[in-house]
């Protein structure tokens, strides 16, 4: 096979400075659509790399600090103008890099650019408050600060809203930064430093390092200098980041798996269930937290729900994400084509009963690059891996029950608890749900992804550890607080 490279080589980010790694190793970005083109080249940095960006966050933090929360704000709107600018171009490259539709790319950098805007008028509102104190005559008040050296371990599944998400709140709360995106979205990683750069952004504030999560991303976790990190992955590379920052006492904050259930009832407008569970499992060809994996639906509707269901499933139309019209794109890397192709054979030897999908979609257009059908099971049962696992790909498991009581408690059945969501016209049904359902995101009428940058987002149980971030929460991760008592006495 030949194989192309684009001219794309992207090179580390370091107090100001684009350099090439000590390593003078570089790391191919494979487009997962098209197996016969490298997208372009990142450095594969060494450890005196990482401890040169984490010099740098370090010796800016003392200015970056003292900058008027204000005038960072100033930054973070720059930044969001260029993103809105450069929309196309970005979302162009980062579909090139992990295969989604290029609808989907597109509208993850304009979202990026929504939190960035919210952020930076974060830096007008409190970061402090002030508190009765016994005596009537103290000045008793809280100062929010930053926690300082922040480093951010980012996700390949949302190349750049993630990444967003985690810099714009820990720069408007005067942290700074060494940002390791993952290696099979590098490039785009390197565009958001970019970005950075072109708003103005102080050198050293922004640092960019590449290379393996077990290497740079637990460098990263490791070293004495760095105050917080925080990661969105895995849980099993949660676990190893968690105990790596207790160790040392470092802050730290995870996002990671999903087994994010639907539950529809015989009274849900039936339509807008089944668009909002099939594009919930499918878009982003179901590599979200987020995505809809279990549907849980009451028998008196179940087979009109299954019929629609299948007929979407089929009328979505497979391709490269750069093509006009294509909804679901290939997988992000062979490991992931594998692991989904996995998981599908396991259902069936486990009894599941499929659908529709679970193969390699036939034509020539489709071997050259990572893809697997939209994949529908039914007659899944509790026990069965498909129905316990995150499976990451587009696989949907349909779930006949008998009543809402079975439903919710079959639903809660996991270690998970990210997003849910119910389908029903029912006011007290909706009231019980939001109060049984083990989920830190809960939408009623709603599909289980998407999130909003004004509003908290993280999930309960192996989900997350329960912090959150976005909205007012990330305040908590990003600052630490001060109580200042002031006592007026006369000489
Ligand atoms: C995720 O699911 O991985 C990110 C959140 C979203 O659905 O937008």
């Amino acid at each position: 096979m030949s194989v192309k490279t684009l001219e794309m080589n992207m090179l580390n980010y370091i107090d100001g400075v684009w350099t090439a790694s000590q390593t003078g190793e570089v790391i191919n970005s494979m487009n997962p659509a098209n197996q016969s083109e490298i997208v372009g080249t990142i450095q594969r940095s060494s450890m005196e790399d990482l401890n040169a960006a984490i010099e740098a966050a370090k010796k800016a933090l003392s200015k970056w600090k003292k900058v008027s929360p204000v005038k960072r704000g100033e930054f973070l709107h720059k930044a969001a103008d260029l993103f809105e600018e450069k929309a196309d171009e970005i979302a162009e490259l980062a579909t090139k890099e992990m295969g989604k539709a290029v609808k989907e790319t597109k509208g993850e950098v304009l979202r990026g650019a929504a939190i960035l805007r919210y952020y930076a008028q974060e830096g007008m509102r409190q970061m402090g408050e002030v508190l009765p104190s016994v005596n009537p005559d103290n000045m008793l008040y809280t100062k929010r600060v930053p926690v300082g050296v922040v480093g951010v371990i980012a996700p390949w599944n949302f190349p750049i809203a993630i990444p967003i998400w985690k810099i714009a709140p820990a720069l408007i709360y005067g942290n700074t930064i060494i940002f390791k995106p993952a290696a099979e979205t590098g490039l785009t990683g390197a565009k958001i430093a970019e970005v950075f750069e072109q708003a103005g952004l102080p050198a050293g504030v922004l640092n960019l390092v590449n290379g393996k999560g077990s290497v740079i991303g637990q460098g990263l976790v490791d070293h004495k200098d760095v105050n917080a990190i925080t990661f969105t992955g895995s849980n099993e590379v949660g676990k190893q980041v968690a105990s790596g920052a207790v160790v040392r006492g470092a802050k730290y904050q995870l996002e990671m798996g999903g087994k994010n259930p639907v539950i529809v009832l015989e009274d849900a407008a039936l339509d807008h269930a089944v668009e909002l569970t099939v594009m919930g499992a499918m878009k982003q060809t179901g590599q979200r937290c987020t995505a809809t994996s279990r549907a849980y639906v009451h028998r008196l509707i179940y087979d009109e729900f299954k019929e629609k269901v299948l007929k979407k499933v089929q009328s979505l139309k497979i391709g490269n994400g750069l093509k006009e019209g294509t909804d679901m794109g290939p997988l992000a890397s062979k490991a992931q084509m594998d692991t989904v192709l996995k998981y599908i054979e396991k259902g069936k030897e486990e009894g599941a009963v499929l659908l529709t999908g679970g193969n390699i979609p036939a034509g020539k257009a489709f071997t050259s690059g990572f893809y697997v059908e939209p994949t529908v099971f039914e007659n899944v049962t509790r026990d069965m891996v498909i129905a316990r696992e995150e499976i990451f790909g587009p696989v949907l498991c349909l779930i006949k029950v008998d009543s809402f009581e079975e439903a919710i408690e079959q639903a809660n059945d996991t270690i998970y608890g990210l997003s849910a969501s119910l389908f029903t016209s029912d006011l007290s049904k909706a009231l019980t749900f939001v109060n049984e359902i083990d989920a830190g995101l809960i939408q009623i009428n709603g599909e289980t992804g998407g999130a909003e940058p004004q509003a908290p987002f993280g999930g309960m149980k192996a989900s997350s550890s329960n912090s959150r971030e976005q909205g007012q929460a990330a305040k908590e991760f990003f600052t630490s607080i001060k109580t200042v008592t002031m006592t007026p006495v006369c000489k």
